[in-house]
């Protein structure tokens, strides 16, 4: 008798661990920032790895194996294009493409990482069936409605990132300003995941005082504040952090396991998400963009109508129109 049975006798068999099962798909920086947030905070108890850089995926699959004691959970990767591990994924995130350099815009991505996805997505959800995909990779939004696409899926089940980060973002900048925590500075950045996000400053509010009672042309210009400046800085964070330091990971990573535990754990929180938003704030367009959406088990919820004033609605359709611009040149 082998030491294992001298020692446990065993009585039932061990549970299905696929409960909570995610799959990354890409093990970049993103990718591995996403993995690492996903275990740590408890999010997920099973993440499977994919890369097609075989030799990336083996050492992050290693070094998250060898942190096993710090984690409660089980970490496996898949060889090459074996999907066939990522079965029973509950939901599944995309980080896999190219990122933007240094003087790229994320539009700038579209096309090679369409190709990309195309060799991805059929086999996600091949394996799972039943999975919500989040795309990360950028333009998140563009890659959202390709995904929707290629899967098959319903629009529930296909979420893109989208401005949970730049809400995130424009929380801490507010909170510093306001000298509160982000958690307290509530507000909303809606539309694209980049150049034409939408900041609704009508919104904005902190302990129930809306900030534009306090001053009504705050995130106008003319507003003695200059509150306008948190949204530019917003929209120039992730190139600041791209010039300094190559890419951005750790923000982007903290904002997909936030996304993923509302959708895990059935939580119904509200997360500004990227979605089809069409028939919404007077969109005509089949469009992905980020409005504020209900998160659970299912994926998305509902879709909530932030009830813009007419500068908000103005801006929401000219990034709307600059989605399907770009959205319209992709060679499927
Ligand atoms: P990275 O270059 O560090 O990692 C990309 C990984 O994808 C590489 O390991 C590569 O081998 C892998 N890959 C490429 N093609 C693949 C395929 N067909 N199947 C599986 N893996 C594949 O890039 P990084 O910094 O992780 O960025 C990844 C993407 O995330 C970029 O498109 C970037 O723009 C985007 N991003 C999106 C953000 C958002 O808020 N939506 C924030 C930050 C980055
Ligand atoms: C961001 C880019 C890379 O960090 O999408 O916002």
């Amino acid at each position: 008798m082998n030491t294992k049975d001298q020692l446990l006798s065993v009585i039932s068999e061990t549970c299905d661990t696929s409960i909570d099962k995610v799959t990354v798909v890409g093990a970049g920086d993103v990718g591995t920032a996403c993995i690492f947030t996903l275990l740590s905070q408890g999010v997920s108890s099973n993440v499977t790895i994919i890369d097609v850089n075989e030799n990336k995926m083996m050492g992050e699959l290693l070094d998250f194996q060898h942190g096993s004691l710090f984690f409660n959970g089980k970490v496996t990767g898949c060889k090459g294009n074996d999907y066939s591990a990522t079965a029973g994924s509950k939901v599944c995130v995309i980080t896999a493409g190219a990122r933007q350099k240094t003087g790229e815009s994320r539009l700038d991505l579209v096309q090679k990482n369409t190709e990309i996805l195309k060799g991805i997505v059929p086999n996600l959800v091949k394996y799972s069936p039943d999975t919500i995909i989040i795309v990360v990779s950028n333009p998140c939004d563009i890659l959202a409605y390709v995904t929707w696409k290629l899967s098959g899926l319903p629009k529930n089940r296909i979420i893109g990132s989208g401005t949970n980060l730049d809400t995130s973002r424009f929380r801490f900048y507010i909170a510093e300003k306001m000298k509160v925590a982000p958690e307290s500075a509530h507000a909303w950045i809606i539309g694209e995941h980049g150049d034409t996000s939408v900041a609704v400053w009508s919104g904005v509010s902190v302990a129930g005082v809306r900030l534009r009672d306090l001053n009504p042309a705050m995130g106008t210009d003319n507003d003695p504040e200059n509150w306008k400046e948190i949204h530019n800085k917003v929209i120039r964070s992730a190139y600041e952090v791209i010039e300094l330091k190559g890419s951005t990971s750790w923000a982007i990573g903290l904002s997909v396991a936030n996304i993923t535990r509302s959708i895990l754990k059935n939580s119904n929180k509200i997360h500004a998400i990227s979605t089809n938003i069409k028939g919404m704030c007077g969109i005509e367009q089949e469009v992905f963009l980020s409005l504020p959406c209900v998160l659970g088990r299912n994926g998305i919820i509902a879709i909530i109508d932030p009830h813009l004033v007419e500068a908000e609605r103005c801006s929401l359709k000219f990034s709307a129109a600059k989605m399907m611009e770009v959205a319209n040149g992709i060679k499927f």
